[in-house]
């Protein structure tokens, strides 16, 4: 999408996209100075992903945080952007219990972000809640396959629509089609149904971990940038190595504090 002449993206430059074959990017932001770094560089949508509970808030899971502690992020994200489109996601406890709660933290994003999308986990078990919050005029974006709010239910974090596993991966993917969704997030799916999913649907598929004949890329912006230490999942692809670039500094500007290097003339008043 990046080389199409666009002012703003919205939820029509998805469909243009993948009518046209043109890749769609994605990152994860979750505050104001990364949120305008990506958008000046062009990627077409910023996800204030519930991966904050692990990247911000230092939970071990996605399943603590909350729509308290996702708002103030998902504004910042919002009010950095002048291009790019962006969705932010219904934490887990907010939405599964009917399209009522569903549509009234939707409510809550739209009106106190200025975010321009909602994503929500699931395809047929959330069918009713994206129903209804298309309805009210809300864009939708599904996300199935590998969905890390039910980490603990599906037993970690295993690839999803393997073998047999497939059939429920395209009846969840047409599910959120057929419910409204713009776009639908495939997670950790192999590049073979990810690439059946794509083909069969007409709205765009956004892979995480879902191999290259999906219509889009997303990735978690520390996982991307290497800020996150130690493990990170096969399908990322570092694109710089923020944790070790800024260990560096740390360790220069205390040894130039001990050594009285820093601060210079230059720096006194
Ligand atoms: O919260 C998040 O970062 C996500 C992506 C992994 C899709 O939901």
């Amino acid at each position: 999408m990046a080389d199409e002449v666009v002012k703003r993206v919205r939820t029509r430059h998805f469909a243009n996209a993948k009518r046209d074959g043109v890749k769609i990017t994605g990152l994860t932001s979750y505050d104001v100075l990364t949120a305008g770094i990506f958008d000046r560089a062009g990627i077409d949508f910023l996800l204030v992903g519930d991966s904050a509970g692990n990247n911000v808030f230092g939970y071990d899971t996605t399943v603590p945080v909350t729509v308290d502690q996702l708002v103030p992020l998902a504004r910042a994200v919002a009010h950095a952007v002048k291009r790019a489109f962006v969705v932010a996601d219904l934490p887990f406890g907010s939405y599964e219990t009917g399209p009522d709660e569903a549509l009234h933290t939707a409510f809550r994003f739209m009106k106190e972000t200025d975010a321009h999308a909602v994503k929500l986990e699931g395809g047929v078990r959330s069918a009713e809640q994206i129903r209804r919050i298309v309805t009210a005029g809300i864009p939708v974006m599904g996300h199935i396959g590998f969905t890390p709010q039910s980490e603990h239910q599906l037993g970690g974090h295993v690839i999803q629509g393997r073998g047999e596993g497939v059939t429920q991966l395209l009846a969840d993917a047409h599910a959120v089609e057929e419910s409204g969704a713009f776009a639908v997030v495939l997670e950790m799916v192999p590049a073979a149904a990810a690439a059946q999913v794509t083909a069969e649907l007409s709205i765009p598929t956004i892979s995480v971990g879902a191999g290259p004949e999906c219509d889009g890329q997303l990735m978690v912006w520390t996982d991307w940038a290497g800020l996150t230490t130690g493990r990170v999942p096969k399908f990322v692809k570092q694109y710089a190595q923020l944790a070790q670039t800024l260990e560096d500094a740390a360790r220069t500007f205390r040894a130039e504090v001990a050594s009285g290097v820093y601060p210079a003339d230059e720096h006194s008043y």
